[in-house]
């Protein structure tokens, strides 16, 4: 994937054979990605088909982070659908470029996956929002100043996060709020004047990943689903400094509500 030379389709592909060859499983319908927070969705989704180490697979690598997870898991829902969870989220910040931060959105997508569920930790800018809050992500604004498209590729975003799955979240969980989702690069927290202009510009949600994987999914005909956790209130909006820690215990706390709130969504589609 790092050379230019390569075609990150090609190898997008062949990531997906591999999970086939793997898993036993030739197609699946819907792929999620679960950020902080969201690791417990995986388990109530339905049964485990196979996990796999995303080592075994071409374009993945060990996740960077602690409270961040390493595997593919193919799981089999109550419809008899199947769901291609990934655990494992290369985030721009680490600087691989961001053929690698796209590469697992474009192997569901060759999986066959139509839906791709993103879901991520963030900062909260609504001062209403308290840590454990999961928030619908209407749009979202990319600060990273890059994207996954390559040349003259002109790519339409109306509707990204489809209104359609927005719909079906809502009816399972009609108190939902939405937001718009501000992905700035990291890996340092906003400045508060930074969340100032996120906030000005219309955002209401600070994060580190998604927005670029929202338009690889839609380069490749998906249609997206977004969730936010709030795990903390963004800088200058909450008194106290931001921690890694304090993002991962908010995460602990809220999981097995917000896992339970994702399967029960995914189950509707
Ligand atoms: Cl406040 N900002 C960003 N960019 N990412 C976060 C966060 C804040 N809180 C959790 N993740």
């Amino acid at each position: 994937l790092d050379n230019p030379e390569t075609d990150p389709f090609e190898v997008a592909k062949e990531a997906a054979d591999r999970i086939a060859e793997l898993t036993g499983v030739e197609r699946h319908d819907v792929a999620l990605t679960l950020g902080s927070g969201w690791g417990k969705a995986a388990d109530l989704l339905g049964e485990t088909v196979a996990e796999i180490p995303a080592t075994e697979v071409v374009g993945f690598s060990a996740p960077a982070v602690a409270g961040h997870v390493g595997s593919l898991r193919s799981i089999r829902l109550a419809n008899g659908k199947h769901a291609l969870v990934i655990g494992a989220r290369t985030h721009y910040y680490e600087g691989h470029g961001v053929r690698r931060v796209v590469h697992s959105v474009r192997t569901a997508a060759a999986t066959g996956a139509s839906v791709m569920v993103l879901t991520n930790g963030a900062g909260g800018i609504r001062e209403t929002w308290t840590p454990g809050t999961p928030v619908l992500i209407s749009d979202h604004i990319n600060l990273t100043g890059d994207s996954p498209l390559e040349g003259a590729t002109f790519v339409d975003l109306t509707d990204l996060y489809a209104s359609r799955l927005r719909d079906a979240a809502r009816a399972v969980a009609p108190e939902l709020d939405e937001g718009v989702y501000v992905q700035f690069r990291g890996p340092q927290y906003e400045t508060p004047a930074e969340v100032q202009m996120a906030k000005t510009i219309g955002g209401h949600i600070v994060g580190m990943s998604t927005a670029l994987e929202a338009i690889a999914a839609r380069q490749a005909g998906m249609e997206i689903l977004g969730f936010s956790l709030i795990t903390n209130l963004a800088a200058g909006i909450q008194k106290t400094p931001l921690s890694h820690a304090e993002v991962i215990e908010a995460g602990k706390n809220a999981e097995a509500r917000i896992g339970d709130l994702l399967a029960k969504v995914v189950g509707s589609l």
